[in-house]
């Protein structure tokens, strides 16, 4: 039987970072199913579609258009193939920006129901790891391991600060900080409350609070957990 690791946390809360090292050590497949809902964003903005138009033809027409995509995942890649070739859109939807359009149309359930579908194909082999928000309390509820990871908003929002000012090669900008920490505080609100697949800690999820720990910290505990479950599992 496959075995599933699922994950599942607010925004920058470490989770991708932790899911794929966690595939690599067990030898298992990776899913990041944000980059789904990404992804269905991506496209519906391509088709000219308005995201925060909910009648039914308009989420019909989303949804027929992920159904459709040519796509194909691995590891970090998104390989779309369309009519102007065939290109990792990663780098493109990997985005701050396609992270709110993508939360703008993850209430929708057609879309959701559509999106689980894909994700619990990915279920072969020796194992899956699954990230995302809820991967743990509905896509994957008899996952042989459930993991929530947590942190503060003010530290999910230093971590994000500090990524883009090293990738950008940028000084201190306070400015930017908040503006960073009222997106992702944003991000949280509608992750929080929407009626299907709303972010929550399943019951039976062992929760981190990676507030005060370090990526390998994080990891070693994950891994531990990891262990001993899929030992009794
Ligand atoms: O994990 P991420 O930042 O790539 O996710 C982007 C958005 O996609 C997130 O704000 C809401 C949506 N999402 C979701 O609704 N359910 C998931 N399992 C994963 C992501």
């Amino acid at each position: 039987m496959t075995k599933i690791i699922a994950i599942d946390g607010p925004s920058a809360s470490g989770k991708g970072t932790i899911a794929r090292r966690l595939a690599h050590h067990f030898g298992y497949t990776y899913l990041n199913s944000g980059a789904l809902y990404r992804l269905a964003a991506y496209l519906a903005l391509e088709a000219k579609l308005d995201l925060k138009d909910p009648s039914p033809e308009n989420l019909n027409r989303i949804v027929e258009i992920f159904l459709l995509a040519n796509v194909a995942f691995e590891d970090e890649k998104v390989i779309l193939t369309d009519e102007y070739g065939t290109r990792d859109i990663w780098p493109i939807i990997g985005s701050e920006q396609m992270g709110g359009y993508a939360a703008t149309i993850s209430p929708y359930p057609l879309l959701r129901i559509a999106v689980r579908e894909f994700q619990r194909q990915q279920i072969r082999g020796k194992g899956l790891v699954a990230e995302g928000r809820d991967m743990t309390t509905e896509v994957f509820i008899d996952a042989d391991v459930k993991l929530y990871l947590d942190a503060t908003a003010q530290v999910r929002a230093e971590r994000r600060y500090k990524e883009e000012m090293k990738r950008n090669n940028l000084g201190e900008d306070a400015t930017r900080y908040n503006e960073i920490l009222i997106a992702i505080k944003k991000r949280d609100d509608v992750d929080k409350n929407r009626e299907m697949g709303a972010l929550k800690i399943a019951e039976d999820a062992y929760v981190i609070d990676t507030s005060s720990l370090n990526r390998d910290e994080v990891f070693e505990e994950a891994k531990k957990v990891c262990q001993e479950k899929l030992i009794d599992a």
